[in-house]
């Protein structure tokens, strides 16, 4: 779709040592990034994962890639399969890899070989509780996070869940990335405000680009 209104080109936002907001950077390509992602369900459908302490997920969830994120009664891991259909997940398609290498090397993470894509779903009132992103093997790649959909509200804290969170508004296209000093760093999402987006209805929808094995040479 034409849009007059949002010709301007992508900016940079820093939030912390070794994490930035690369604002706008996929929203060229949001269409069709959105497109694949629907292509990618209905393979392997969004599922609300159970978490280890018996809750069901707001968000709901599938993956791309060699390893996806997975959570029901036993844990919190990353698995070769959907474990609802016992097939692997999709590969990880060439746009959504070079999207997430280059944000990567645009906030100074060189050769970020990502290996998993977790594909969060939110509708209104869904909402991601701060956490680390600590179930990955190696911690010297950053993660990449990209935004499609509707709004909503990004919290970026620090080391401890009781420290003070910076909150941002995450819209289409804005991506992500948080390494280095601050790969461990607390983040959520606040529960999502009903809305209708021209690309994605009623949904937010996040890919999270991570290096979740081993980094094999
Ligand atoms: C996540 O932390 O896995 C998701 C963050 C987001 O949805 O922006
Ligand atoms: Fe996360």
């Amino acid at each position: 779709m034409l849009d007059l209104f949002s010709d301007e080109a992508p900016w940079t936002e820093p939030l912390a040592p070794g994490a930035v907001i690369l604002r706008r950077l996929a929203r060229d390509e949001a269409g069709d990034l959105l497109r694949t992602v629907m292509e990618i369900a209905a393979v392997n459908p969004f599922q609300h994962r159970i978490t280890p302490g018996g809750y069901r997920m707001s968000v709901a969830m599938t993956n791309c890639g060699n390893l996806g994120w997975y959570s029901d009664r036993r844990g919190y891991r990353y698995s070769e399969q959907d474990a609802e259909s016992n097939r692997p997940w999709p590969p990880m398609p060439a746009s959504f890899l070079a999207l997430a290498q280059r944000a990567a090397g645009l906030a100074g993470f060189k050769d970020f070989a990502p290996d998993a894509c977790l594909i969060n779903r939110y509708a209104p009132g869904a909402k991601m509780s701060l956490h680390q992103d600590k179930d990955e093997k190696d911690l010297s790649q950053p993660i990449v996070s990209v935004s499609l959909g509707l709004p909503a509200v990004f919290q970026f804290g620090g080391f401890e869940r009781s420290d003070a969170v910076q909150r941002v508004l995450l819209e289409q296209g804005d991506v992500v990335v948080w390494g280095g000093p601050s790969r461990l760093r607390f983040h959520g999402i606040q529960p999502l405000k009903p809305g209708v987006h021209p690309d994605a209805g009623a949904f937010r929808y996040n890919l999270t680009f991570r290096r979740a094995g081993m980094a094999h040479f």
